[in-house]
């Protein structure tokens, strides 16, 4: 049977399930044989909203594998994203199969591996770690509302967060919350290390964190008592400053990284930006913001102001509006061909945007 007959004995579904995961497959006489899951999620960037769709749960039974399947089912995401709304597509993955539909390294993070002596040396008196109970939820809600870049989560989205096995571990979660004389400061949510040697020797993950920073790292050597394990890992997102800024300041190095296992893909930018406005207001004068404008048709995305354009390609112009990608493996972008006129003047006063660190948010 030539591979267009085969093709054409399978059919496409589509549902959503009671966690809001929209589940795309190919099935072959009633049977899934190929799936992509697609969560739609907002994020909060700066004050603006925007719309993302999150993908994960790729996967071809074995005997249909090499045939276009997953390709055509992300296809599929790509164009249901849009038409969803969604500005941005997160892939928890990287390899060929999200490359080559333009897919690129997402974010630009800082890999944090403390040791238990480093965790002691940063160790402040008072701080207490309390094991989160049903009745602590709204603390956690109450810290992450705060933090400026963020996913927006639903009452659901947080409980189904807590529950579920996120990125960069895979593990069951802990949520701890950091206090003082019965004050909540933050919180820790550590993914259990007893799945996550893996071969690289033992470790645990620190998956998410909110709150005041000085006490989070001072009570973090507190971890190492409920884990007993020889290296904390962790990962600052490059915006937050003041994270990297205590760090730093107590000798704790990083290493530049992008978020791990994943790529992501600018879907619709006329709509990411016309979302981004108040961004956009606050950064240029009301003349600059009128000459700066942003197209899109199909993959081709053009940057125009003061009589230049850039035009880019998917992939390409993913570097420009979240910064090119650093970090160990990642060969250096080369430069943007901006010059040095109006057009990268104005694009320099609004990019890179911050990327939203997933967290809990991870499918
Ligand atoms: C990764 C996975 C989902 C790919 O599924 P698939 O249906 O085989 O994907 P596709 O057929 O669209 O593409 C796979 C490869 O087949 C090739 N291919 C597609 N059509 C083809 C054809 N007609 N003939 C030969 N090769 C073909 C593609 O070029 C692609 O190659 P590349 O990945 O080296 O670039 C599947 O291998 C799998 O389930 N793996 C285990 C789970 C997993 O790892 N999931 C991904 C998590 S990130």
């Amino acid at each position: 049977m030539s591979q267009e007959d085969w093709l054409n004995r399978v059919q496409e579904r589509e549902r959503t399930d009671e966690a809001r995961i929209m589940h795309l497959e190919i099935l072959l006489e009633g049977q899934a044989i190929s799936h992509v899951g697609l969560r739609l999620r907002e994020v909060w960037l700066c004050g603006c909203r925007t719309r993302v769709g999150s993908i994960g749960g790729v996967a071809t039974e074995p005997e249909y594998r090499r045939r276009g399947l997953a390709t055509r089912l992300m296809e599929r995401a790509i164009r249901r994203i849009d038409e969803e709304g969604g500005d941005l597509m997160l892939v928890s993955g990287d390899r060929g199969l999200y490359r080559r539909l333009h897919c690129v390294p997402a974010g630009k993070i800082h890999r944090v591996r403390l040791s238990r002596a480093e965790a002691e040396g940063l160790h402040r008196p008072g701080l207490e770690l309390k094991v989160a109970e049903p009745a602590d939820f709204l603390d956690f809600v109450a810290l992450y509302e705060k933090e400026p870049v963020r996913w927006h989560r639903s009452w659901e989205d947080f409980q189904w967060g807590l529950k579920h096995t996120p990125a960069p571990a895979w593990t069951p979660t802990n949520a701890l919350l950091v206090r003082r004389k019965g004050e909540t400061l933050g919180y820790l949510i550590v993914q259990e290390p007893a799945r996550v040697e893996r071969g690289r020797g033992q470790r645990a993950f620190l998956s998410e964190y909110a709150g005041v920073r000085s006490a989070l790292l001072g009570a973090v050597s507190q971890l190492f008592t409920l884990y007993p394990v020889p290296e904390l890992v962790f990962h600052v997102p490059a915006h937050d400053a003041e994270m990297l800024y205590l760090l730093a300041d107590q000798g704790i190095a990083s290493e530049t990284s992008t978020l791990p296992g994943h790529t992501f893909k600018v879907i619709n930018l006329p709509r990411l930006m016309e979302r981004l406005e108040p961004y956009l207001q606050g950064r240029l004068r009301e003349e600059e913001r009128r000459e700066l404008s942003f197209q899109q048709e199909g993959e081709t995305f053009r940057l125009a102001a003061g009589g230049e354009t850039l035009e880019l390609a998917g992939g390409e112009i993913e570097p420009v509006i979240f910064g090119p990608p650093e970090g160990p493996g990642i060969p250096q972008s080369r430069p943007l061909p901006l010059g040095g006129g109006k057009l990268h003047s104005l694009l320099s006063k609004v990019f890179p945007l911050p990327f939203p660190w997933p967290g809990l948010d991870t499918i």
